[in-house]
């Protein structure tokens, strides 16, 4: 008796002191396990005289129901423990990015067009935009291009079928091309629209999509312009040359820029210029910089542009004698080409992920005048 009483005395000190699941383990085994002490001081139960029994049987199984609780309080507690320590090791960094890591690149259009934007957004210019399908009227008529006028031969146009004609299935069937609604073939209406909007003055340009049944390695369906437009008071062609020059320098982060207008024609602007831009060849590479005539150099067209006419102005609204103005538009796609080194057009529209993960910038690489304009590193 007083042995099985200090057994479990030393049984549930050992319990007690258990510093793991495994001693507490060894412990139970030692007890209650089948041949722990416990156990078999049970079976002794049975070879014994009922008198015996009852005398001997409550020890032994108080014992039992002692060393019972105090070996689940233990486990508990010890597995508690262990789930404390567990949790304070496994911590979850949230800020991490998921994985696979994202794949993907915004686009050098959308760079380059954020980049004009910040360069222009610094001289003061809004960003306006139009609409894609376009009607007639701005898109070529109040440009001064009516019906007859050939310039419109060089737009390439995408029409749209007639309303009239485009009621009758059959008609749309067979691609009955209209004379209204068209895909924009320049950003220019765009011009029309932020006047008619927003009347005198106005400094804004509008990058965007435009349109043109044409492709080849240089010349894509769909490709990308930016109009550039200043209306105010007393506006020359000098002011139109010093607004190029500053962007293209901030563009090409390089102050040996040199530009030259050389006399042209477009039916919305008189005088009309088209842009030059002094280049040189690196390493079979365009770059830009440096006067056209040095040796070594020459010219490259970057863009059209002069002073709007004032029968645009009439179009849309403004007194032709108390405002003017200059206009110029610029192929984003040329310019991001020039920039970032690209010499096919159409890899621009493939969806290529090699090309795109090749000269696409990633999202955080936002220009700013101040940290730049996305010349990378
Ligand atoms: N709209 C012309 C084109 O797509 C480009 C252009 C030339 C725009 C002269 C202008 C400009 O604003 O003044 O061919």
């Amino acid at each position: 008796m007083t042995d099985i009483t200090s057994q479990t005395e030393a049984a549930l000190a050992a319990i007690a002191a258990a510093a793991s699941l495994d001693t507490l383990e060894a412990e139970r085994l030692e007890t209650l396990g089948k041949k722990g002490w416990v156990s078999l001081a049970l079976k002794t139960l049975g070879g014994m005289s009922p008198d015996e029994r009852t005398a001997a049987a409550p020890a032994i199984q108080s014992a039992r129901a002692a060393i019972a609780e105090a070996l689940d309080a233990k486990k508990a507690a010890l597995e508690a423990a262990a789930l404390e320590e567990q949790l304070a090791r496994e911590t979850i960094d949230l800020t991490l990015p998921a994985l696979p890591l994202p794949k993907g690149s915004v686009h050098p259009v959308s760079q380059v067009m954020d980049e004009l934007a910040e360069i222009f957004a610094d001289l003061g210019f809004a960003v306006a935009t139009g609409p894609e399908i376009e009607d007639d009227w701005h898109n070529f008529t109040a440009l001064n291009m009516d019906e007859t006028h050939p310039a419109r031969a060089m737009h390439d146009t995408f029409y749209f079928p007639d309303k009239t004609t485009a009621s009758s299935n059959e008609a749309v069937g067979q691609q009955e091309i209209g004379k209204d609604i068209l895909l924009r073939t320049h950003t220019s209406p765009v011009q029309i629209r932020s006047m008619l909007d927003q009347g005198a003055p106005i400094r804004i340009i509008a990058p965007g999509r435009v349109y043109r049944s044409d492709s080849d390695a240089t010349h894509t369906p769909m490709f990308h312009q930016v109009e550039g437009l200043v209306i105010d008071k007393d506006i020359h062609l000098g002011h139109l040359k010093w607004t190029l020059e500053t962007f293209f320098k901030a563009f090409f982060e390089r102050e040996d820029i040199v530009l030259r207008l050389r006399p042209s024609y477009f039916p919305f602007t008189e005088p009309s210029v088209e842009v030059d831009v002094g280049y040189s060849n690196e390493g079979g590479r365009r770059v830009v910089g440096g006067h056209g005539d040095a040796p070594g150099h020459a010219w490259m067209e970057i863009g059209g542009s002069g002073m709007v006419n004032a029968r645009v102005l009439e179009f849309a609204g403004i007194d032709p004698a108390a405002w003017q103005g200059f206009a110029f538009g610029l192929g984003i796609d040329r310019i991001a080409m020039l920039k970032y080194g690209m010499n096919d057009l159409r890899a621009f529209f493939d969806g290529d992920p090699r090309w795109l993960a090749h000269y696409g910038f990633s999202p955080f690489d936002q220009p700013t005048l101040s940290a730049g304009v996305g010349a990378r590193a």
